[in-house]
């Protein structure tokens, strides 16, 4: 029974991904019938009631409408448009574009748990005046010169180095670009790689900003459920083999927002993968230095020899966010593309906050800023959770990064609970905002990196008594 269950939810969502897919791949236009119940249940060999159930729920997403009796029709998307258009400016209006994310955090809260960022507190700015002026020491003219696009060449060395080390794999400093934070990289890559109707797998749930980039580049997104124990990899290579896609977005070392981490078997099998189907792997990798008691596996650039993985591994959410830097490791066949969309975005990250940060980096301190901030986190982590455990909410315990991912019961309506809480000062993410398919509306994401250990303690059980007072 169980399995029947879960094998009908699968065939449901597999039926709703597909329907909405051939809609934004205009298989069918905006205002045309979709084939009745009856028949896509022929053609996908299922049971019409699983048909109808994907198509109440595209209805109730906006994304098709019924006709009296007539069946199911594509929404039109021209008349919003249109009203958007209308709104502001008569001469020229921008094109519709979303970043979820910065409009939640644009606020500000007593107890922030939508920031995944590091409390300021934590982190090492007072040694950071030291730096900037070692810095202007030694390279006087620092504010009088571009970075090169590439990035500054001392810098890539010693990243190069530092990679070098830690995996023992071959690398060069022309495999390396830095980049203005990974949001940049992940921004860059969608530029260079992907057209509009072009075929992205992305993880559901997902960072909420790649979603937008994707989406915002015209790309057909296809979702990737991720689980505590990883993917189901039959379920990607089905994808693969349906949709060819030109990349696999992912972010599996103490991911955003549940915090699982893919084990180095699936690492492996996906690096396989992506060479027997020829696709790229874009491995987001920002949380990999914030793990609680054991490493995490090596990155999957590591185990890949034919250049089918672009690396982003970012510096910002651990030393400064302020400072901006991130860096690629980028297959040499790929490279040109991406310097050719970085000069076009900025000419180069600044060569000022590259310095700083290299002196930083090469120091000693950073070690122990590292194994202080680690201690710090697991603490608010804790604190979280204790407060969290007398709910009943489900969540799995991360083993590093910054958020919890947390189902709520049924009985408390996620959208309410933000704005109720919005009164209180309180913020969180939405589980919908992490969705490239807008649902998942019964999770949130709390990070518990940026509030300290008495905000948190406050701030969770002033959510925990809004939740109360909401649930039926
Ligand atoms: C998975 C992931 N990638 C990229 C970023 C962007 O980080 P930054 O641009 O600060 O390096 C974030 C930030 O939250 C993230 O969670």
């Amino acid at each position: 029974m169980g399995k029947a269950i879960q094998n009908e939810d699968y065939l449901f969502k597999k039926i709703y991904d597909n329907v909405l897919h051939r809609i934004e791949r205009k298989e069918w236009k905006e205002d045309e019938k979709l084939p009745s119940v009856r028949q896509l249940a022929s053609e996908m060999n299922v049971h019409r009631l699983t048909v109808l159930k994907a198509y109440q729920l595209l209805k109730q997403h906006d994304k098709v409408y019924v006709k009296d009796k007539s069946g199911y029709f594509v929404q039109s998307t021209v008349s919003k448009n249109l009203e958007y258009l209308n709104q502001e400016n008569p001469i020229i209006s921008a094109y519709v574009k979303k970043n979820h994310l910065s409009e939640i955090h644009q606020p500000s809260f007593s107890y922030h748990f939508s920031q995944a960022l590091i409390d300021p507190n934590l982190l090492p700015n007072h040694y950071f005046s030291d730096y900037v002026k070692e810095v202007f020491d030694l390279y006087p003219k620092v504010l009088a010169t571009y970075s090169t696009v590439q990035g500054d060449l001392e810098l890539r060395e010693t990243l190069t180095q530092y990679f070098i080390n830690q995996y023992k794999t071959h690398l060069s400093a022309d495999d390396l670009l830095i980049t203005s934070g990974s949001q940049q990289a992940i921004h860059l890559v969608a530029q260079a790689f992907i057209k509009p109707r072009d075929v992205v797998l992305l993880e559901r749930p997902s960072y909420s900003a790649a979603i937008d980039i994707f989406s915002a580049q015209g790309a057909q997104i296809v979702t990737v459920d991720i689980h505590p124990e990883g993917y189901d990899l039959e379920q990607v290579e089905y994808y693969i083999k349906q949709y060819k896609p030109r990349l696999f977005y992912l972010n599996p070392t103490f991911h955003n927002p549940t915090g699982y981490t893919v084990s180095i078997e699936q690492r492996k099998k996906l690096v396989e993968l992506a060479e027997h189907y020829r696709f790229l792997l874009i491995e987001d990798d920002a949380y990999h230095d914030i793990y609680f008691d054991e490493a995490p596996p090596p990155p999957i650039y590591t185990y890949d020899s034919a250049g089918t993985v672009i690396y982003i591994r970012s510096f910002c959410k651990y030393i400064s966010p302020g400072l901006r830097i991130a860096t690629v490791i980028c297959p040499s066949s790929l490279m040109k593309s991406l310097l050719t969309e970085k000069s076009l975005a900025d000419n180069g990250s600044p060569l000022l906050n590259q310095k700083i940060f290299l002196h930083y980096f090469s120091s000693l301190r950073l070690q122990q800023h590292l194994e202080k901030i680690r201690i710090a986190l697991q603490i608010r982590k804790e604190i979280m959770e204790e407060e969290l455990a007398v709910t009943g909410w489900r969540w799995i315990s991360p083993k590093g990064g910054l958020n919890l991912w947390v189902q709520l019961p049924d009985d408390v309506p996620t959208e309410l609970l933000l704005s109720k809480s919005i009164e209180q000062s309180i913020s969180f993410v939405p589980g919908q905002v992490c969705d490239p398919l807008k649902q998942l509306s019964s999770w949130i994401r709390l990070s518990y990196s940026y509030a300290n250990e008495k905000q948190l303690s406050e701030g969770v059980k002033k959510l925990v008594t809004v939740a109360q007072s909401l649930s039926k």
